[in-house]
């Protein structure tokens, strides 16, 4: 009987999941939540047709040319930045991602992120918390209005659509949104947005958020320049990616007080936090948590596993692919694995 094709699942994930991609494939699980190093990483893939990445495993070239049984990488995240694409495109792997399934829960987050940070809630906390509220005061902790105030989105795909519905709809805001390309109207019309440039956007929003993904050209699409266009009562927003914005510059212009707050869930050197943004009180700093609820969390990994089915045993393409893999590169890999399964 020909055996079921391998998979590793590269970090802790909800176990009804593991129990599912269990039915279908010889499993290796990481429910002890190890951080394998890129040699350990390899090691465990050598011998595997799939993997259940979390965003966090670099997938590039050297990796796929050890492992050459490797056919998909089913990223539970919808960012894909671990992804070399163009390398896992010309040796034939699938890469895959998992929209869609997050996109309200960080929407939710995003807007949670914004409001402790305008209304400088963490700060607040840690000074009740060191026993210094002695007393009421008019302007103690005072902050920026939410409502009625202008939001700027940068990067307005399906999550930043959804800040902007919410802060249209729910608190009366104006909304201006960057984007790539703009939306048809009737998405416009819906977000009750308007599309304006990077400058315009920087200077005349009251909270930037940036909601876009992470390319080498996004590298540092706020950075002191940047931070110099925006109000000095403004808030930034960054639940995209580390790197996105320069933390040492956002360090600084907090430092001078050049714009009042930030709220962070992502970092350059994650999960190193850049020690000066860790000395400043007007940032809001959270662990790259965005979409963490159980419920999504666990659609997440259903989404990454519903892939890896897809593509080894359904015989069919993914649901969410990011690459369409080079189809010769592709037959040679499905050729090694089905004919190592079959001798075993
Ligand atoms: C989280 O950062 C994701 O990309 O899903």
């Amino acid at each position: 009987m020909a055996h079921k094709p391998r998979v590793l699942v590269a970090r802790a994930i909800s176990p009804e999941v593991v129990q599912k991609l269990e039915q279908h494939f010889e499993l290796e699980s990481n429910q002890q939540d190890l951080a394998f190093s890129p040699e350990a990483l390899i090691a465990r893939l050598q011998d595997k047709d799939g993997v259940l990445s979390t965003g966090t495993q670099l997938i590039d070239a050297p990796l796929l040319a050890a492992c050459p049984r490797l056919r998909i990488v089913a990223n539970m995240a919808v960012g894909y930045n671990n992804f070399d694409v163009a390398a896992m495109t010309a040796a034939g792997v699938q890469g895959t991602n998992a929209p869609d399934v997050l996109t309200e829960t960080t929407a939710d987050f995003g807007f949670a992120l914004l409001m402790a940070t305008a209304r400088r809630i963490s700060e607040s906390e840690h000074y009740l918390r060191a026993g210094r509220w002695k007393s009421w005061r008019y302007d103690m902790f005072v902050g920026a209005e939410i409502h009625g105030s202008t939001l700027g989105i940068i990067g307005m795909g399906r999550i930043g659509q959804g800040i902007a519905r919410r802060g249209a709809h729910g608190f009366g805001m104006k909304v201006l949104y960057h984007n790539r390309s703009r939306l048809a109207p009737e998405i416009e019309a819906e977000c009750k947005a308007s599309h304006v440039d990077k400058q315009q956007l920087l200077a005349q929003a009251d909270h930037v958020v940036l909601v876009l993904p992470y390319t080498p050209e996004n590298r540092h699409t706020i950075g002191a320049a940047e931070l110099a266009q925006m109000k000095p009562s403004a808030t930034l927003i960054n639940i995209a990616r580390g790197g996105i914005v320069d933390d040492a510059a956002l360090a600084q212009a907090l430092r001078e007080r050049r714009i009042a707050a930030a709220g962070l869930d992502v970092f350059e050197d994650e999960p190193a936090v850049h020690p000066a943004l860790l000395s400043v009180p007007n940032v809001v700093l959270t662990p790259h948590i965005a979409s963490a609820t159980l419920g999504t969390r666990r659609a997440m990994a259903e989404l990454a596993a519903d892939n890896l089915i897809d593509m080894l045993i359904a015989g069919r393409p993914p649901r969410t692919p990011v690459n369409q893999p080079d189809a010769g590169a592709a037959q040679a890999r499905a050729g090694l694995g089905a004919g190592v399964h079959g001798k075993t």
